[in-house]
């Protein structure tokens, strides 16, 4: 069977051979948040990927909001995801960095007991993990207008530093619930400084951030994942379809490497989501766009085939499967994921799941 997933693409700058992507996918392994040898095992495993985008990474103290998650702001954290970026390139893998601030989501046990920030002061709904368990969200402090511009450079620093660490590019997380897509939405932003209100106010911390990365790497290498329809980490938005097809519509000036969208879940449906169809998204945006959320083979050769989407990222599947492309080429059966594994731990449900055999 002639297979879209299997077919070559360009993306950015980079010649990659297939089109199946390894979603970002926090694994909770990085001690002292700094990644380890054992991620560049993990990665390089996963190297037949088309591309792998790197489980979400710190561009700040600031930014952390969950245990043993990496950063890429200080010496040590570039040292480590080096050997992972060196790791992936010589098994003729490409890999970019996905930069994460959390914003609310997460507790002042992070923070030297201060609160952590936000575009309003407005607690999610639900428990932080902390590293010393779950604790209910506390109410952020919301950001001074003049903070926030030190925020912008401290992403251009960490997409410095990913530089310096051989990553192929960066995607800017501005999905599930974090700091940026909490400045997207209006359910979580009430400002009424130049960062809220308007639809040019609410996206204007994103614009900004592209900015400043794409001068550090250029605009075909940089992508943003976005999740318009998703309820993770108490999102709302009264009309989310309005702000993104406005966002799209400013993201298309920059001829990115692609955007990364994130469709409903199931969980976001029964969370009584506002589900954005995927054909208004690819309508409102010109470049490479990324489908992710639940995909299998099937429907993800159906996606491309229907002309919704360019490639495909799939999450738990490559956490089972660390040669999907082999497996999907021979529609060879897949490991099972196991959940219990999937935050902290060690090998276990991290590096052990079985190839085909030769
Ligand atoms: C264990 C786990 C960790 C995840 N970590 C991240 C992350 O770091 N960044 C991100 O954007 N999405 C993250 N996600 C969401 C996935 O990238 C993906 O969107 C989601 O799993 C749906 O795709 P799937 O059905 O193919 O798994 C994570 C999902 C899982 C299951």
């Amino acid at each position: 069977m002639n297979s879209h997933l299997q077919t070559p693409i360009k993306i950015g700058p980079y010649h990659l051979p297939n089109r199946i992507v390894m979603a970002p996918l926090t694994r909770m392994r990085a001690p002292d948040n700094s990644p380890t040898d054992l991620m560049a095992i993990y990665y390089a495993q996963r190297a037949s990927a088309g591309l792998i985008i790197s489980e979400a990474t710190q561009i700040s103290p600031q930014g952390v909001g969950y245990p043993a998650t990496p950063g890429i702001h200080n010496e040590l954290q570039v040292a480590g995801w080096k050997k992972i970026t060196e790791a992936v390139h010589a098994k003729n893998g490409h890999i970019f960095l996905q930069l994460w601030h959390v914003g609310r989501i997460s507790h002042p046990d992070f923070h030297d007991g201060q609160l952590p920030v936000a575009p309003s002061a407005i607690a999610p709904d639900g428990f932080a993990v902390t590293p010393h368990g779950m604790k209910p969200f506390v109410t952020p402090r919301a950001l001074e207008t003049d903070e926030i511009q030190g925020i912008v450079e401290n992403y251009r620093q960490a997409a410095k530093n990913a530089l310096d660490a051989g990553f192929d590019g960066i995607e800017i997380h501005s999905a599930n619930g974090y700091l940026l897509d909490q400045f997207l939405r209006d359910g979580t932003n009430k400002r009424t400084d130049r960062y809220g209100g308007t639809l040019e106010n609410r996206a204007r911390f994103l614009l900004e951030v592209t900015e400043a990365v794409v001068t550090v790497w250029g605009s075909e290498r940089v992508g943003i994942r976005l999740s318009p329809s998703g309820t993770f980490n108490d999102m709302t938005d009264s009309d989310p379809e309005t702000i993104f097809v406005y966002l799209l519509g400013q993201l298309n000036r920059f001829g990115l490497a692609y955007l990364h969208i994130v469709d409903a879940l199931e969980s976001d449906i029964r969370h009584g989501a506002n589900v954005i169809n995927l054909e208004v998204l690819r309508k409102a945006y010109n470049g490479t766009l990324i489908v992710c959320g639940g995909y299998d083979q099937t429907r993800a050769e159906q996606v491309i085939a229907q002309g919704m989407a360019d490639a495909v990222a799939f999450g738990q599947l490559y956490i089972a499967n660390p040669d999907l492309v082999e497996r999907f080429k021979l529609n060879a059966p897949l490991n099972e994921p196991d959940p219990v594994t999937f935050y902290g731990g060690n090998e276990k449900g991290y590096t052990d799941y079985p190839v085909l055999t030769d």
